[in-house]
């Protein structure tokens, strides 16, 4: 699908969702180029009387959400989050999901992990039979080369993510990504518990047995997985 198609979905899906929030909810609002147009058209509700209050899983997020009107606190500052949407980098058969593309998938975790409904939206080049994405940890930088080794003894193919001046990427944490790069995630759940071992990663992309719902935007419509 060439990349006018896809952004028509992502604009589509994001469109779409923002019907499943309601009057009064507390809303945990995911990061990158899908939710932009979520949040984009979120704000038109809220401009048009919509009560909600957003919690923001990035930075960025809070910023846009805040500058068209939505009401804005932290994960801390609300008592529980009704629901949850986010987009995704991919998705498996098994609706287990890869974050953090964006670089923000640790913000992301700890608002999804809060939220009592999480509801994915995705144009169709996201899903997948097997995982096989860059599965993106957010590492401490004190010891990030030491554990770049050790990730790469362990033939999981890591690299550390930069930016377009060859600087480490930060994400709002102040911490690296180091990318690992796998032909095919056979075992998610194997791996995530490995990962989840490993002193100095803070958090590992694998979104596992989060997603309660997932748009996925088709050429002819949206098709709704619960
Ligand atoms: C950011 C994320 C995003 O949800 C993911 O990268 C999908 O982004 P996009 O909607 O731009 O394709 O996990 O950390």
């Amino acid at each position: 699908m060439d990349s006018e198609a896809v952004k028509k979905q992502k604009a589509e899906v994001g469109r779409e969702a923002v019907d499943f929030i309601k009057d009064g909810m507390i809303v945990g609002i995911g990061s990158g180029s899908t939710m932009w147009y979520l949040v984009e058209a979120l704000g038109k509700r809220v401009q048009a009387g919509l009560n909600i209050v957003g919690v923001p899983t990035s930075k960025y997020t809070r910023e846009h959400a805040e500058r068209l009107g939505i009401m804005m606190k932290n994960v801390d500052e609300v008592d529980h989050i009704d629901l949850t949407i986010d987009g995704a980098d991919q998705i498996d058969e098994n609706y287990q999901g890869i974050k953090g593309g964006g670089a923000s998938h640790l913000m992301e975790k700890i608002v999804a992990v809060n939220s009592r409904k999480n509801m994915w939206i995705v144009d169709e080049t996201k899903t997948v039979k097997t995982l096989s994405y860059p599965v993106p940890l957010e590492v401490i930088p004190y010891g990030s080369k030491q554990l770049e080794k050790r990730l790469a003894k362990m033939g999981l193919n890591p690299r550390l993510r930069l930016d377009e001046n060859q600087q480490p990427v930060l994400t709002d944490s102040k911490n690296y990504i180091i990318d690992l790069f796998l032909d095919h995630i056979d075992d998610p759940k194997e791996l995530a518990s490995t990962l989840d071992s490993i002193t100095g990663i803070v958090e590992h992309g694998f979104f596992l047995d989060i997603a309660n719902t997932i748009i996925v935007q088709h050429p002819d419509g949206p098709q709704i997985i619960n």
